[in-house]
């Protein structure tokens, strides 16, 4: 029997309704889920609504109702839609719900006991418009980075944890697990964060200031505040501490969730399990936003997305395609509908969608659409390659879905998808049909090409389960048995001869962008966009920009802004400059690069810190590349 599997989403704030970015990170963890299931795994998966906290009281009065009935009320859009987009999760938890309560209470004591929750007086600088207490390193100019406005110094007293003191255990357990926070770029951000001394976590709130949460067993008039409550969620869905779920399922527990909330599910979390006694989870994946023209997509930005729009325009499998094709998971993405629409046209009605129809009209023309017989002397002197090439995509699929490389796991099947165009192109099915002394190695070539279509009817299943069923249904198999299982699908040669197949179909109608599609998807397809070059300059006026040689000596993320990064660099002299590259490079990984700067560029201060200079980098879709040289040269050499 192999590992069984455990995977989550984050639990999500009832504050917003449920956007493309929820709905993105929840299909991931259904693909996985699927997958794991292809090769026979018990997976358990987790989602739910995160549903204390100040925002939520807030939210409740102005739609007039109790916080209770709030909660109910979007809580319950949230497990009415993952049916809705094919999601199958095997519980969805609440953190009002009592046994959750419950085991949060359970650890807070069990920490509490062994003195790592200590009691002490906070004097800080504290936003209210985020309900938070600022550090000085956080601040830009003095103000909170997001509301722009100067924060108050409250004096509070108020529970922590004490953190700092599982600081050198965290950076030994993370160095000494390959991939425990991946991709890689995370786990580099989370150890330059280590760098510094960590912080003790502030983990209450005095019920004076806010009442709907957890009380504090040792304490009854605080309540537990944010992440003590949500992060806990996910054992105490599986029966922590004695249930047999979560015997079988913590072991190997992974959690998914985007960069947002890398540091309390790097720092926080572990360290949370550490103090209480839990053993660590596996894995923490973690992936890039969702952004719209440059944003992030968010309820405060109000440019989010409904997934039940596009669902309802376009099709739920193409939907869930497009989000999982489209995004290099840890990357960031641009959502447009312009991209989906092509994607669809392009992967799904051409390649997909036609070698489909394609091979299954061949099958009714040449053998009235019966699988045909094949003959094993004749499908040997063929030498198709079609089923070596379909082993080796199943292995590559394999490998990059279990590394969460789910977009590359796609483009080994679609580069499959190619492979069998051509040998539809270079064997001329149509051409071996004309002679009657053919006829065997018209069989061999469309039976190897139903099988092909076998195979990636189930490599497409933990991605797109409605298509894949389809498929398998016009192939003659039946869905009931377990056809996506990978053992199956190595089994080359397993649709029977003589099976009937259904009339073909289109499984994917192209979208004619004229033709007014409703709602959200009418904006007009463009074609690649013309090359827009700037105005004539004449060559004095080149040479007036100063372009240089730079290594990097250091780097470090801009508290507040994501796509920052301040680096340190040697032209001759040391520099400090602000660099919009953080979506793409980890701090650690620029050290020593050598990069070209705009050496005479006026000085900007972004985000608080004085950029002297300008790193050029090519940018297009998936954010800055760094342009560098072909070989090391002195630091402060000209370009010219
Ligand atoms: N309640 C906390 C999480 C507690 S987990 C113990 C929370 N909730 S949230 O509603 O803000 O959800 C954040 C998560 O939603 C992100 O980590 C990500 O999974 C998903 N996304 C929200 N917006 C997104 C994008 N624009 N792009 C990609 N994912 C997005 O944080």
């Amino acid at each position: 029997m192999p590992e069984p599997f455990y995977i989550t989403t984050p639990i999500y704030y009832v504050n917003a309704r449920p956007h493309l970015g929820h709905a993105y990170t929840t299909i991931v963890a259904d693909v996985i889920t699927r997958f794991y299931q292809m090769q026979a795994t018990d997976v358990f998966f987790l989602t739910g609504t995160d549903e204390h906290g100040d925002k939520v009281v807030r939210s409740a009065q102005k739609e007039n109702l109790s916080p209770r009935e709030y909660v109910n009320k979007i809580s319950r859009l949230f497990k009415e839609l993952w049916p809705e987009l094919n999601v199958n999760n095997n519980y969805f938890i609440r953190t009002t719900d009592d046994n959750h309560m419950e085991v949060v209470s359970q650890i807070l004591q069990k920490i509490y006991d062994t003195g790592d929750i200590y009691f002490s007086e906070y004097e800080g600088q504290y936003c209210f418009g985020c309900e938070r207490f600022y550090t000085d390193r956080e601040l830009v100019d003095g103000k909170c980075p997001d509301h722009e406005t100067a924060p108050e110094i409250i004096k509070e007293s108020n529970y922590f944890f004490k953190m700092s003191r599982y600081q050198n255990w965290l950076i030994d357990h993370i160095k000494q697990h390959a991939g425990f926070i991946r991709p890689e770029r995370y786990r580099n951000e989370v150890l330059a964060f280590l760098k510094e001394p960590l912080e003790d976590l502030c983990i209450s709130r005095p019920k004076s200031r806010l009442k709907w949460g957890i009380t504090l067993p040792f304490d009854e008039n605080y309540v537990t505040y944010v992440w003590f409550d949500a992060l806990l969620n996910y054992v105490s869905a599986l029966g922590y501490p004695d249930g047999d779920l979560f015997s079988k399922f913590w072991p190997v527990a992974q959690h998914i969730v985007a960069k947002d909330i890398l540091k309390p599910h790097g720092i926080y979390w572990p360290i949370m399990l550490k103090a209480a006694g839990i053993p660590i989870y596996q894995h923490l994946n973690v992936h890039g936003y969702w952004n719209i023209d440059q944003s992030k997509m968010s309820k405060s930005l109000e440019n989010v997305v409904d997934p039940l729009q596009l669902r309802n325009v376009y099709g739920l499998d193409a939907f869930r395609f497009f989000l999982i094709r489209e995004m290099n998971f840890g990357l960031d993405s641009s959502f447009s509908e312009v991209a989906l629409v092509q994607r669809i046209n392009s992967d799904l009605a051409n390649d997909l969608g036609n070698l489909f129809s394609r091979i299954i009209s061949m099958a009714h023309k040449y053998f009235d659409g019966h699988v045909p017989q094949v003959d094993p002397q004749v499908e040997q002197e063929l030498s198709l390659d079609l089923q070596s090439n379909a082993m080796e995509t199943i292995d590559h699929f394999e490998t990059f879905m279990q590394s969460f490389e789910f977009h590359k796991a796609l483009m080994a099947v679609w580069e499959f998808i190619g492979q069998m165009n051509k040998m539809i192109d270079i064997s001329a099915p149509w051409v071996m049909a004309k002679k009657k002394s053919n006829q065997k190695q018209l069989a061999a070539v469309i039976y190897h090409l139903l099988e092909g279509l076998r195979v990636i009817s189930g490599l497409i299943y933990p991605v797109m389960p409605g298509t894949s069923q389809k498929m398998q249904k016009y192939l003659g198999l039946d869905p009931a048995s377990c056809f996506y299982h990978l053992d199956q699908l190595r089994t080359w040669g397993s649709i029977p001869s003589g099976t009937q197949l259904l009339k073909s179909i289109v499984l994917f109608p192209r979208i004619e962008v004229s033709e007014k599609a409703p709602g959200a998807a009418a904006q007009k397809q463009e074609g690649p966009p013309s090359l827009k070059i700037k105005p004539e300059i004449a060559l004095d006026e080149f040479s007036r920009i100063d372009l240089r040689v730079a290594t990097i000596v250091q780097a470090e993320p801009i508290p507040k802004a994501q796509k920052l990064l301040k680096l340190e660099v040697d032209m001759g002299q040391k520099r400090t400059l602000v660099a919009g590259i953080a979506e793409n490079y980890s701090a650690q990984e620029l050290i020593g690069k050598q990069v070209i700067i705009v050496a005479n560029l006026k000085p900007a201060k972004l985000m608080g810190v004085l950029s002297n200079g300008m790193v050029i980098a090519a940018v297009d879709d998936s954010g800055p590349t760094l342009a560098t040289l072909e070989k090391k040269v002195a630091p402060g050499t000209p370009l010219k």
